[in-house]
């Protein structure tokens, strides 16, 4: 717990003043509830007693012990000077009345103040926090993401709400309760040492349903954030996943995924229900007993005005004691639901930047695979891969699926680092530059394509943030795009929806390679660009690949032989192992692994439809 307070303040550092302000507040707000107590017992005496001088003699012997010394004194000369003015004045009678709502104001004023403050420190740190956790996972290699699950990231960036209500909330009570606690006790000590011993004797009684409880606490609040993330994951995937859901009549198993998430997650609200809510009645049980053992102790002496403020503050002393222990249950929680925060911040990012990144110039480079192996996990998945694409080049990557065509752009993207070997180019290891400069020198043409929900110039411009409008539409014309935006409603400002879902698949695919052509690098990966679309759209698409290459060094991976037939060179891969390097020809004579996979597409190609149905620009895959 310590510990976890020790990395809030860390947090919390950057407003330590405001929060150090707070605090102070919170000192005083604490100190508060027994001023306004002790007020009432000053305008009681001051107003309850005569002004005749054997009274005053008298009264000054009944001012309670606890008081300090010199406030004794002082209420003495203030009684004494009170009396001369005003005998039998009404308003000086007001005037001390008044005293009372001023203290409660003043002390309003700085619950306030503490209670602002902590909440203004609390939503910076926060936010603060936040931030840090999206920007650092935003820059974990891609690695990261295929092992976690997005719905379930997203869940975590807001589980820092429930550290936002604990500094908010729960600091304020921490700092200013202990304050009352030890007010209240200071008072019961100086009336009445052994009586407050007495009273206080059952104590440690209540320590053990507060560790019991507490541990409860930290495996619900554990539990509570694990089951809505597994909740944020459920919707993300069901509503990205919405067509499937839908098409495959999904709708019920999805529900039931829901209900069995929200099922564990109410039985582990109420178990932190139970777990807070309960210590609570049971000290003030433990206390009851404690007030009973004292009258017990007191029967038959004398009382005093001495004894009623005892019993008072003894009584006043369950509230903070009460609130502290249901603060150590919310800061366990707190403690149990961020746990996973501050581990996600501690993931080491494992491709970084080296210190003294070498520059790179990709244009005009080669681009060398020196003897590479790579693999996810435990096998390899790319095996002693030579190769050099020269500038300008074209080299097409064929193979079957799964032979390790996309694994080697993402080690060219610098994705992922290669096992042995190593990616260079311009002869120049790209774990030696920067992952900003590599990235701004490659332009990638997927067959998935990503955009975002926003206008089609938008979606285009982020290609080269601070292009003109001029050169978006001059992208958009080369990849043969200009025309079917003109004609949707809005144009260019046209909004396409989330992941372009008012576009056809061919129609997005363009967009991408406008993206791409604006951009502009030197160095261009197509991995299945036109895999997904019918033919026509195809050949949109094909006409926009080719305006695309022109003078830049190209790796293509393509599904369909017949949009490499021109590459420079094509390398055919197999299990992760270039098998057959040559021109479509060559290779085709050479009655290989290439000559086979033509042959069976050739069979195939009749099989598919010459056009694609009228109207819906087809091409969809279902997503
Ligand atoms: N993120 C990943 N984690 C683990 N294995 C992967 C990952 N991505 C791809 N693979 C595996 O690596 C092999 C090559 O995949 P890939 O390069 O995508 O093939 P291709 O693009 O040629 O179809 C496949 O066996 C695939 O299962
Ligand atoms: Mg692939």
């Amino acid at each position: 717990m310590i510990k976890f307070l020790f990395k809030l303040w860390e947090l919390n550092r950057p407003y330590k003043g405001r929060f150090l302000l707070g605090v102070f507040f919170g000192i005083l707000n604490g100190l508060g509830q027994p001023l306004v107590l002790g007020t009432a017992a000053f305008v009681f005496c001051v107003m309850f007693t005569n002004n005749h001088p054997e009274d005053l003699q008298k009264l000054a012997g009944a001012v309670p012990h606890w008081v300090p010394g010199w406030v004794r004194e002082m209420f003495i000369q203030m009684k004494q000077w009170v009396a001369a003015q005003t005998a039998g004045s009404m308003t000086w009678k007001i005037l001390i009345v008044s005293l009372i709502p001023l203290v409660v104001l003043v002390r309003g004023i700085v619950a306030y103040l503490s209670s602002y403050l902590m909440a203004w420190v609390a939503l910076r740190t926060i936010c603060d926090l936040r931030v840090r956790l999206f920007e650092h996972l935003l820059n974990l290699p891609l690695s990261f993401f295929t092992k976690n699950s997005t719905g379930e990231l997203i869940s975590r960036n807001s589980d820092v709400l429930v550290l936002q209500n604990m500094i908010a909330v729960s600091l304020v009570t921490l700092i200013s309760c202990p304050v009352t606690l030890l007010t209240y006790l200071y008072m019961m000590v100086k009336v009445e040492p052994k009586l407050t011993v007495i009273s206080l004797l059952v104590f440690p009684l209540c320590m053990i349903p507060i560790t019991v409880y507490s541990r409860k606490v930290r495996r619900a609040g554990a539990a509570i954030q694990t089951e809505l993330a597994a909740l944020g994951k459920v919707m993300h995937e069901s509503f990205t996943g919405n067509r499937i859901i839908k098409a495959y009549n999904l709708e019920a198993v999805v529900v039931n995924q829901f209900k069995a998430s929200v099922s564990i997650f109410r039985s582990n609200c109420m178990r932190v229900v139970r777990a807070t809510e309960s210590p609570g009645p049971l000290i003030e049980f433990a206390g009851s007993l404690g007030i009973a053992g004292m009258f017990l102790y007191m029967a038959g002496r004398s009382t005093s005005l001495e004894f009623l403020t005892f019993v008072t503050a003894l009584l006043m002393l369950y509230a903070p004691i009460k609130n502290l222990i249901r603060l150590h249950s919310q800061m366990t929680q707190a403690q149990a639901a961020t746990q996973r925060v501050f581990e996600l911040l501690a993931t080491p990012n494992t491709l970084t930047d080296p210190a003294q990144p070498a520059p790179l110039r990709a244009a005009g480079a080669e681009i060398h695979f020196d003897n590479v192996s790579f693999g996810y996990g435990a096998g390899l998945v790319l095996r002693d891969i030579q190769l050099k694409v020269k500038p300008g080049r074209m080299v097409a990557l064929v193979g079957r699926t799964g032979s390790g065509k996309t694994t080697l752009t993402n080690l060219l993207l610098r994705f992922y680092d290669p096992t042995a070997g190593a990616v260079r180019i311009g002869g120049v290891d790209l774990r030696e530059v920067a992952l900003h400069d590599l990235h701004s020198q490659i332009a990638v043409v997927t067959q998935e394509v990503i955009l975002f929900n926003d206008t089609i110039r938008n979606n285009i411009a982020c290609g080269r943030p601070g292009a003109s409008a001029a050169e978006v539409e001059e992208a958009a014309r080369h990849a043969h795009a200009h025309e079917f935006i003109m004609e949707k409603t809005g144009g260019y400002e046209a909004g396409i929806g989330e992941k372009g879902v008012t576009l056809s698949g061919g129609q997005r695919q363009r967009l991408s390679i406008a993206r791409a052509i604006l951009k502009n690098a030197p160095i261009l990966v197509l991995d299945e660009a036109t895999s997904s679309l019918d033919s026509e759209s195809e050949r949109m698409v094909q006409a926009a690949l080719d305006e695309l290459m022109k003078g830049r060094t190209t790796i293509c991976i393509a599904h369909r032989l017949s949009t490499v037939q021109h590459a420079d060179v094509i390398l055919v891969l197999d299990e992760g192992r270039i098998v057959e390097t040559g021109r479509h020809a060559e290779l085709l004579a050479l009655g290989g692994v290439y000559h086979k996979l033509h042959s069976l597409q050739f069979h195939k190609e009749p099989d598919k439809p010459a056009h694609p149905p009228p109207g819906n620009g087809g091409g969809r895959d279902g997503e």
